[in-house]
């Protein structure tokens, strides 16, 4: 073994010791701890993976990215796996392939309507706007929080080019009904799977059904870089659009530090330049660079190794939730699965009932007071949030549930660092507030 290998190997157990002694295990103190509803759950391995990428003095995209990609792409069953730096930016880059022009007719052109959800986060819809395209909104259903299938009809115009909706809070939408519906009109299907990584559908991987999805990797979610997310899909033609997208909008395809990759380098006419000019300079759309670090590949990694161990915790805790306030049904609306989808859950969705007696701030307020965390459900109706003042969109059916969610929906979390015996204290918190209503 070198010098370097057993420094290297030295500094691993610094890293373990450090992370024993400066994040030490805490135990659980009701009413004392606080319950997350989301967050990061790492050990040493993370720390050390860290360290190894910056030890590697390599910085970009590097070994532990083509890693990281290669065995996500593996665990959801998708050819292609490209990570950027968050959710956000892999809803971007996804909404941008669709606007290549090498689609024709088919490519997302200003004035183009897409069909999506109001109840929604931001960053989902954000795309659409900037690209010149019309928001179409949907309503969802209670309990699962889905577009609502029934409108979907009603939504189509002569303009419609796309469907791009969320799996909320890690449910499968109706993948049948959205899939058959794209493919009778022709439409992409962009799947945000942002809050849904593990959730399956009729056995398999959501983002799989569409022609392209996304992830986050922000610590609220399934695992996490940190800040990250990814773009997944099996079509290698929109994959190289996508990854021209997210660097820079090049036409060379050339990994980080490597050259003439097409071997064509320096013999190509590309738009009005001089022949020959270098094929690394070439730009063939309007791109950005939303890249990741390799530190934060490295730790998305070691996150990696415990996704399942993360999903059925999620799953677990769920459960666990929803049999403890079952007994509170005729106050309060519980999430549900939608049909052949097995969620691996972003957070525990209720709904209070009009008639429960106790508003969502009341009770909000006195979960607070247990130091039970909470959150809304994101944008709660997009169209009413202040930047939507001056934006075009179009509105299909009525908007009932949005305007529940708007007023009465609020989520606890499910997260791995939630243990039993949290989950029993927030059922027993829920009791003790509940019965008094
Ligand atoms: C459904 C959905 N899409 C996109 C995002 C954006 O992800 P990020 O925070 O990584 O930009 C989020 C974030 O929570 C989300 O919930």
């Amino acid at each position: 073994m070198s010098k370097a290998e057993q420094i290297k190997n030295s500094i691993h157990q610094l890293v373990e010791e450090y992370h024993q002694l400066k994040f030490p295990q805490q135990e659980f103190v009701p009413g004392v701890s606080t319950i997350p509803v989301s967050g990061k759950l790492i050990d040493h391995n993370e720390l050390i993976a860290i360290t190894d990428a910056a030890l590697d003095a390599w910085f970009t995209t590097g070994r532990f990215n083509s890693e990281f990609e290669k065995n996500l792409a593996k665990y959801i069953g998708v050819k292609h796996l490209i990570t950027v730096n968050s959710g956000s930016s892999a809803n971007l880059v996804a909404f941008s392939v669709l606007t290549a022009s090498e689609h024709g007719e088919k490519a997302i052109k200003p004035g183009d309507e897409v069909i999506t959800v109001a109840a929604s986060f931001p960053t989902t819809i954000n795309p659409i706007i900037q690209y010149g395209a019309i928001p179409v909104f949907l309503d969802v259903d209670i309990p699962t929080y889905e577009i609502k299938i029934e409108d979907l009809e009603k939504a189509l115009s002569p303009k419609t080019k796309a469907v791009v909706i969320a799996h909320t809070m890690g449910n499968a939408f109706n993948l049948d009904a959205i899939t058959a519906f794209c493919k009778k009109y022709g439409l992409w299907l962009m799947e945000d799977c942002c809050d849904a990584l593990g959730t399956t559908y009729k056995g398999k991987h959501v983002g799989t059904f569409g022609d392209i999805a996304t992830l986050s990797f922000y610590p609220a979610h399934h695992i996490t870089m940190g800040e990250g997310g990814a773009v997944y899909l099996s079509n290698s033609k929109l994959k190289k659009i996508a990854e021209s997208f997210r660097d820079w909008g090049r036409d060379c395809w050339c990994e980080p530090g490597k050259d003439n990759t097409c071997g064509k380098r320096f013999c190509q006419q590309c738009g009005d330049l001089p022949f020959g000019y270098d094929h690394k300079y070439i730009y063939s759309r309007s791109g950005f660079n939303l890249k990741i670090t390799d530190m934060q590949a490295a730790l998305g990694l070691a996150q990696l190794d415990k996704l399942q161990h993360f999903v059925n915790r999620r799953k677990e805790n769920f459960e666990a939730l929803k049999k403890g306030l079952k007994k509170w049904e005729h106050k309060l609306i519980l999430p549900k699965a939608t049909e052949h989808s097995d969620p691996s859950w972003f957070g525990f969705l209720i709904t209070i009932r009009k008639d429960a007696g106790i508003t969502r701030n009341e009770l909000i307020e006195k979960l607070t007071e247990h130091k039970i965390g909470t959150r809304l459900l994101f944008a709660g109706d997009i169209r009413k949030q202040p930047y939507f003042k001056n934006v075009t969109y179009r509105n299909v059916g009525t908007f009932d549930n949005t305007e529940l969610i708007v007023n009465q929906t609020f989520w606890v979390g499910v997260c791995p660092s939630i243990n039993s015996s949290m989950v029993g204290f927030v059922v027993s918190v829920f009791d003790e507030i509940m019965a008094k209503y």
